[in-house]
């Protein structure tokens, strides 16, 4: 049975429901995660998860270790990386309260440590191909969890990755729409990238949790996000538990 590793994002710092039988703190060649990676069961299955930002809410997209986070969950044995992103939405079918599973990414991204192929001990450079940043079978399972509850969502979808904490300008939301992007959030990578480089078969849950820059003409408040986040985490936990049962 494959070990599944939850990263849960913004609203999702624990995993209410997670029987909690081991929290492991790990010191990595690339520093230390975000917080100890928590061991259990959920929904009766083993399960391991790790809160992208610290538990509780610290540390800001751009200063994530995310190099650390996911050396931790391979080497706490985890097998497949569901990754769960709280985003703003730029396609007009992605409204508030919204599911999707992204199918692409575009990276904006810049100066994080993105790579583990750096450093005085590398032996070759390796370039990993990453035509299809997402693994389809991985996305197929989340989407199969998606229908069996019967919750709308979006089977594909472009993820635009941003560098924050700030959200975007208007006419950056411009510029990322013309580029193809559907969702934007400021955690899909090097997240992603990351975790193709260890062999970890990843994908991605998004929560829509506002409107992106412009597309509402009044300003986007950390209320409204949360308020969304509050009433949508729930969904997200039904499709993890789902997942895993499946
Ligand atoms: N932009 C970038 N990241 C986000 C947003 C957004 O509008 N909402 C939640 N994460």
């Amino acid at each position: 049975m494959t070990t599944y590793a939850i990263i849960g994002g913004t609203g999702l710092t624990a995993l209410a429901g997670l029987e909690l039988d081991q929290a492991q703190t790990f010191e990595t060649p690339w520093g230390a995660p975000s917080a100890p990676v928590q061991r259990g069961h959920y929904a009766g299955r083993p399960v391991l998860f790790l809160a992208r930002h610290g538990h509780p809410h610290r540390i800001p997209p751009h200063q994530v270790n995310y190099r650390a986070n996911l050396w931790a969950l391979k080497e706490a044995g985890a097998e497949a990386i569901v990754a769960v992103n709280a985003v703003g939405g730029i396609h007009a079918a992605m409204g508030s309260g919204h599911l999707c599973v992204p199918h692409q990414l575009v990276d904006y991204t810049w100066g994080r440590g993105h790579t583990f192929f750096e450093g005085a001990d590398l032996e070759h450079v390796t370039h990993i191909d990453f035509s299809f940043p997402y693994d389809e079978p991985l996305r197929q399972r989340l989407l199969g969890a998606l229908r069996r509850l019967q919750l709308p969502h979006s089977d594909h979808g472009v993820y635009a990755a941003t560098q924050g904490p700030r959200l975007e300008t208007a006419g950056e939301i411009v510029r990322l729409e013309r580029d193809g992007c559907d969702i934007v959030g400021m955690t899909g990578m090097p997240e992603a990238a990351l975790a193709r480089e260890l062999g970890l078969p990843y994908a991605c849950l998004a929560l829509v949790v506002n409107p992106a820059a412009g597309k509402v003409q009044r300003e986007i408040t950390m209320a409204e996000i949360e308020a969304v986040l509050a009433s949508g985490i729930d969904e997200v936990r039904q499709v993890l538990a789902e997942v895993l049962a499946d």
